[in-house]
């Protein structure tokens, strides 16, 4: 009989059957591990522990790697290459004071940011490098500044709401947060450099994951067979799509598509973009009628989780009127939260989007309900393992 507690020993287990899983590359092997590693942790932990964890360890491992791609001590970690560098020329380098600096990378070691090799001597890991890239440091400076403060705040807000479920654009946590009553994207608008960021940060939240447009999850053939130049020359225009990444990737693995892509989104993110050969990028408000008519398909990626209820239908009803029956698609790319046991991925961009936009995740009865009562058919929802989102393929049951 095994000396570990049942539930250990089970949790165990499971690990070295899906790590087997793992190396034979089955799809979702890696999340399912990851999810029992962190049961392993919640069952091993005392309850002194989860507190040290949830409380000071996770709070100051963040607040450092925020100083830490602002003061470029990852980038230094990173050049010092395989031998690594000194808490001292670390110091001197971030032009930082050394007994900060030293407590700042032993904390950054024990909870596997970076590591230290010898005594004060410590060497990059392949996260501490991801972070001197422009589109993850955005990332760890737009969930500091940004989502965090929202977390932070949100037992205050809801105590003084009497814990209703927030559903104001103009009155939630974020707002309460930041002390403002603008929506958030128009906050984004007014205060930069936060409107970059997020946008950056947008093109990377998902980065290694498997995508719509990789093989085994959408097949690209239903847009391009039947694809007819004649009735519209544009393949898919990309709604709120932000900087064009999703356009990008799907060029990128899929070259030779017939047709034209474009993008579309507010004025004041289409005039940050340089000019890209791969799509063409116009400014339009999706709560008005879609102007470009009976494309192949509408792409709405991380659109609607936006919005309530009504705000959705209204979206949809602006597209409807430039599908052509029986030919243009909406493809909605958006998490569809499992009844039961829904992952971290999903349960984690719920509440972000409860603090951010006083918004939700769905079930795929309040997409299939939304879809409805917009006036669309779901002729499929197309899944991956291991990845949250799912692509709704949808067409216009009646005309409008
Ligand atoms: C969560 S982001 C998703 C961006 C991109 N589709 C992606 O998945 O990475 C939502 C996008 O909707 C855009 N947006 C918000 N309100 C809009 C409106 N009224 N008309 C057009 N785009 C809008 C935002 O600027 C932002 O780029």
């Amino acid at each position: 009989m095994s000396a570990l507690p049942l539930e250990v020993s089970t949790i165990l287990n499971n690990i070295s059957d899906v790590a087997r899983s793992l190396e034979a590359k089955k799809p979702g092997a890696r999340e399912s591990l990851i999810s029992l590693s962190q049961e392993l942790i919640t069952t091993l932990e005392l309850p002194s522990e989860a507190i040290q964890r949830m409380g000071w360890a996770s709070p100051a491992r963040n607040a450092h790697c925020r100083i830490g791609v602002e003061n470029g001590i990852f980038e230094h970690l990173k050049e010092s290459g395989k031998q690594g560098a000194s808490a001292r020329a670390l110091a001197e380098k971030a032009k930082a004071d050394l007994p900060l600096i030293a407590r700042m990378l032993k904390h950054l070691s024990s909870m596997h940011v970076i590591k230290e090799k010898a005594a004060n001597v410590y060497a990059s890991t392949p996260l501490s490098d991801a972070l001197v890239e422009p589109k993850f440091k955005d990332g760890i400076i737009y969930t500091f500044d940004v989502a965090s403060p929202s977390f932070a705040s949100l037992p205050g807000y809801l105590k003084v709401t009497n814990y209703k479920n927030p559903t104001e654009l103009t009155n939630g946590p974020f707002q309460y947060a930041h002390k403002t009553t603008l929506p958030f994207f128009a906050w984004l608008d007014q205060n930069p450099p936060y409107l970059s960021i997020f946008n950056n940060y947008m093109s990377a939240y998902r980065a290694g994951k498997p995508t719509w447009c990789d093989p085994g999850f959408y097949p690209i053939e239903h847009l391009t067979a039947g694809f007819d130049s004649t009735s519209n020359p544009v393949l898919l225009v990309d709604v709120g799509g932000g900087l064009g990444h999703d356009l990008q990737e799907l060029c990128e693995k899929h070259g030779n598509l017939p047709g034209d892509l474009i993008l579309q989104d507010r004025e004041e993110v289409i005039a940050t973009l340089t000019p890209c050969t791969n799509f063409k990028a116009t400014a339009h408000d999706f709560f008005t009628p879609q102007p470009i008519l009976h494309a192949r398909a509408y792409y709405l990626h991380s659109v609607l989780h936006d919005w309530g209820d009504e705000d959705c239908i209204k979206i949809l009803h602006n597209l409807t009127s430039a599908l052509k029956k029986g030919y243009s698609k909406v493809l909605i790319n958006e998490i569809v939260v499992s009844e039961e046991n829904a992952s971290l991925a999903a349960t984690s961009m719920d509440q972000l989007m409860l603090v951010l936009g006083a918004m939700k995740e769905r079930t795929e009865g309040q997409w299939r309900e939304i879809l409805g009562k917009a006036g669309y058919k779901v002729l499929n929802i197309w899944k991956y393992p291991g990845v949250a989102e799912s692509l709704i393929e949808a067409e216009a049951e009646v005309e409008i």
